[in-house]
């Protein structure tokens, strides 16, 4: 029997064309991953809006999108809009757990960091507060979101960056 090799996490720029696989990724992660937190018209209403596809690639293109993969493979993004907010983090639920959530919000860190940015924010949904936390996140405020017709509840998160290698 041949050994199959762990899958091996990657990451690479986003290119305009894997737009439409990372909408199926960004869908798929919010149906199957959110459900002990939001009710199914709230995940409806989410993950609507990678339904306008144009809108969805313009809204990749014009952030600092990342692309993660398993065995070169996309199977989830991360996105960084202006210096210091992470607008989008999902990985396929067929993918979770392996790292590459870990990958895509290490290389953005890496990159606000050396760009200057002295911290990243993120409205985390009730299903990543955790993941944050783990990453070194501050709780600072509950909101309520509308998505559509439905309130969805997030928290706001904050994580101080340090230059490494500055002098204060
Ligand atoms: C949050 C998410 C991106 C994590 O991706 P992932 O690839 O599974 O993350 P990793 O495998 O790198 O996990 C890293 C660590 O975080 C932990 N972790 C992941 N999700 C967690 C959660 N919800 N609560 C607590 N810990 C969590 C893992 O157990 C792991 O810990 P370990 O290293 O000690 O084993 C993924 O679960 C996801 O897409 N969730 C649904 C979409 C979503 O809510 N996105 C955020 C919108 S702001």
């Amino acid at each position: 029997m041949m050994a199959v090799a762990h899958p091996k996490p990657g990451l690479r720029p986003y290119l305009a064309e894997d737009a439409p696989l990372l909408a199926q990724i960004f869908r798929a992660s919010i149906e199957e991953l959110t459900t002990e937190d939001y009710s199914e018209a709230q995940q409806q209403a989410w993950a609507a809006a990678s339904d306008d596809e144009a809108a969805f690639t313009a809204r990749l293109g014009k952030q600092l999108t990342l692309v993660g993969t398993l065995n070169g493979s996309p199977i989830g993004f991360i996105t960084l809009e202006g210096p210091e907010h992470i607008d989008m983090l999902y990985v396929h639920p067929a993918a979770v757990g392996q790292g590459v959530g870990t990958l895509l919000f290490g290389a953005v860190e890496k990159l606000a960091t050396a760009r200057g940015a002295s911290k990243l924010i993120v409205e985390a949904s009730d299903s990543a507060t955790g993941f944050f936390e783990q990453k070194g996140f501050v709780a600072q405020k509950r909101n309520t979101v509308l998505r559509g017709d439905e309130w969805l509840a997030n928290t706001t998160m904050e994580k101080k960056l340090t230059a490494k290698g500055s002098n204060p």
